[in-house]
């Protein structure tokens, strides 16, 4: 029942947003550079850059912070958070890290190998920065159908293509591949969810040739929620029976803390082989902090020891996905082309189809970007030709990526339905008059190409 889906809080702050002009908005548009990440946040009315980080915290989270114990060693914080991490991941070595790029550093260390592949099913920057600063091969094998923006739609197109693991094992041999990485959900490609019998498929082929798998665990609980509704004979299990079972899997996780641990910031590195635990935590001393605050404040571990729970509620994540599918449908319904089904944390739209007379290398998807916040200052963020193209090493010629998406990424418990009907609604105008928009010209870069979308700057052509 429609209904039924309605937010499960109610309001008891709230964070005033300014509404500005259109001419406003073109002025700093153009000031930016023509990159959403250059606008400065008081002049967006819905930010929808990112999930990470942005969520609002409940009352039982803002009360825990005042127990934060500030202890250099042995906090009375850090037990509670690594009781709340073993309750959910069922693993029993916890390491707190500031962000999830930092356990991503650690993991890397650990896991990545020089001249040697790390599978995943689309690998997320930061894991992938840090592979190939270690010489390692970082392969991405999603499934095809979670590459194609225009395939219909399936439950689980974040999931691994068995045969080319399968593959590159044989070619290769099992000892250059040092690593298997499933990122749940698989942000790149939608917010697309890994079936629980995948990472098992996945595991079993590794664990034949003794390749461990790590679980990128950012959205933890938005993939078990729909393992839970879409898998055969999960229907009954709660959200911790799921995560618990698809981390039984796995012999390292790394997460985010920052989508569905509910806070503003944090990381953790949960395993349950000692010998790496032992390993992860030197590194955490070294690059984040000592073992039981890993560069968090004691108040942080303490919002992040609930967070996580109330990140498991059946009743948060049947709101969660269904307000994301809610913008997915009025766009639908409005004609706009988007990835299908919609997935956990955002609407990802199609560039190419919607603009499909601005080539790839005129940036359709960042194009749209700066639409969506002209019209409604609406901020997105492009996962397509500027955040994916790369170079070819020798002659330097642009390598186009295959997934050309702008994602509107939906912060946890910030935003009404109301503020989904402005955006559906601006993309719909949009959307009509696509054909008077031209593309992007790429005037500077920055020195590193796969972070050139932090920095880059356009021109309108
Ligand atoms: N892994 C995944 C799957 C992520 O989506 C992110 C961050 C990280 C690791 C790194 O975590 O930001 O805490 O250091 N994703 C954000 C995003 C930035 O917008 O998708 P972090």
């Amino acid at each position: 029942m429609k209904f039924m889906t309605a937010e499960p809080f109610r309001i008891k702050m709230v964070e005033r947003v300014k509404k500005t002009t259109k001419e406003e908005r073109q002025k700093w548009l153009k000031e930016a550079g023509y990159n959403a990440f250059k606008i400065k946040a008081e002049n967006v009315y819905i930010d929808c850059l990112t999930d990470s980080g942005t969520s609002a915290m409940s009352s039982e989270q803002w009360a825990a912070l005042m127990l934060g114990d500030e202890s250099y060693a042995g906090s009375k914080s850090f037990f509670k958070l690594e009781s709340s991490v073993q309750d959910i991941f069922g693993l029993p070595y916890v390491q707190p890290t500031h962000q999830g790029r930092a356990a991503d550093y650690i993991m890397a260390k650990l896991y990545a190998k020089e001249g040697k592949y790390a599978i995943g099913n689309m690998h997320f920057d930061t894991f992938r920065g840090n592979a190939e600063v270690l010489g390692a091969l970082a392969v991405d094998y999603v499934v095809d159908e979670g590459k194609d923006t225009t395939s219909p739609p399936q439950p689980f197109k974040g999931n691994i293509d068995i045969n080319k693991m399968q593959c590159l094992i044989d070619e290769k041999g099992s000892e250059n591949v040092s690593v298997v990485i499933i990122t749940v959900t698989c942000n790149n490609n939608g917010g697309q969810p890994v079936s629980m019998q995948n990472i098992k498929e996945v595991s079993e082929l590794a664990k034949k040739y003794n390749i461990p798998v790590v679980i990128d665990a950012a959205r933890l609980a938005e993939n078990a929620y729909f393992i839970q509704q879409r898998e055969e004979g999960y229907k009954n299990k709660s959200i911790k029976e799921i995560t618990r079972e698809m981390f039984s899997y796995c012999e390292t996780a790394t997460m985010s803390s920052k989508k569905d641990g509910m806070v503003n910031i944090g990381g953790l590195f949960v395993t349950k082989n000692e010998d790496i635990f032992k390993m992860a935590q030197q590194l955490a001393i070294v690059h984040e902090g000592f073992i039981t605050y890993g560069g968090l404040t004691g108040r942080d571990l303490e919002a992040l020891a609930v967070g996580l729970q109330e990140g498991c509620d059946p009743h948060y994540l049947e709101y969660r996905i269904n307000q994301v599918k809610y913008l997915g449908d009025q766009l639908e319904e409005k004609g706009v082309p988007i990835v299908r089904p919609t997935g956990g944390h955002g609407v990802y739209v199609d560039g190419r189809r919607f603009f499909p007379h601005i080539p790839q290398h005129e940036f359709p998807s960042q194009r749209l970007v700066t639409a969506l916040y002209e019209e409604a200052g609406v901020r997105a963020v492009e996962l397509g030709a500027c955040a994916f193209g790369s170079k070819d090493p020798e002659t330097g010629d642009p390598i186009w990526p295959e997934v050309e998406t702008m994602r509107i990424g939906i912060s946890r418990r910030v935003y009404t339905n109301s503020h989904m009907d402005v955006i559906a609604n601006a993309l719909g105008e949009i959307y009509k008059n696509r054909d008077n928009y031209k593309g992007l010209k790429l005037v500077y870069e920055g020195p590193i190409v796969s972070l050139r979308h932090f920095t880059a700057g356009f021109e309108l052509l």
